[in-house]
C-alpha cells in the first residue's frame, strides 16, 4: 500500500494549450501566485525508493506557512503555526476534485465553494494580491481560473 500510494502520479494537466489557459497561466506568475504557490519543488535524497530521489515536480506549493489574515484565522494555534498560519495547499490535481470528490470545497475548512472563493479569502500575506485579482478584467479573471482548473 505504501508503495502503490507513494509511486502514484499526479494527473496530467489538461487543456495546457488552450489561448485562455496560457493567458492565465501568464496572470498567474504576473500577479505573483507563484510567490507562494512555487510551481517547481526538488525532492530529496530521502525518499521510499530511487524513482523518488532528486526529481523536480511541479506541486504549485513552497510547502511553507503563511500568515493568511483575520478572516481565515481559526486562532488555534497548532504546534509552531499561529491560528493565522496556513501552509500552502498544493494545486496539482485541483482542476479534477469535482470529478474524483464530486464536490470543489476548498480552503483547509472547505468554506471556499470554488477556485474564484477561495482566491477571494486569501487575506494577511496575500491581500494585496487578492486585490490586484478583484481589479482583473472578468476575462481576466476567468482565465485564471482556468488555469488553475488545468492544474
Ligand atoms: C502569501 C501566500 C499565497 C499567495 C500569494 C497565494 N496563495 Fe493561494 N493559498 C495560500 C495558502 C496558505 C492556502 C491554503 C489556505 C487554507 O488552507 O485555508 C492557499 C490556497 C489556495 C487555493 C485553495 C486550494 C485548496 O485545495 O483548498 C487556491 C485555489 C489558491 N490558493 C489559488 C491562488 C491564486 C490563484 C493565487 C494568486 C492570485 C494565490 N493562491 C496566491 C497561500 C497563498
Amino acid at each position: 500500500m505504501l508503495f502503490y500510494q507513494a509511486h502514484l502520479a499526479v494527473p496530467n494537466r489538461r487543456n495546457y494549450k488552450d489561448e485562455n489557459v496560457l493567458k492565465g497561466k501568464a496572470l498567474f506568475s504576473s500577479l505573483n501566485c507563484i510567490g507562494c504557490h512555487a510551481i517547481n519543488q526538488k525532492t530529496g535524497t530521502e525518499a521510499a525508493s530511487d524513482y523518488l530521489k532528486n526529481i523536480t515536480i511541479k506541486p504549485y506549493s513552497d510547502f511553507l506557512l503563511h500568515d493568511m489574515g483575520d478572516d481565515l484565522a481559526d486562532n488555534r494555534p497548532d504546534y509552531l503555526a499561529t491560528g493565522n498560519e496556513w501552509r500552502t495547499q498544493p494545486l496539482w490535481g485541483i482542476g479534477l476534485i469535482s470529478t474524483v470528490n464530486g464536490h470543489t470545497n476548498l480552503m483547509h475548512d472547505g468554506r471556499a465553494a470554488n477556485i474564484e472563493e477561495a482566491i477571494l479569502w486569501h487575506g494577511g500575506e496575500a491581500e494585496d494580491i487578492r486585490e490586484s485579482f478583484k481589479n482583473l478584467s472578468v476575462d481576466d479573471r476567468e482565465d485564471l481560473i482556468s488555469f488553475v482548473n488545468s492544474l
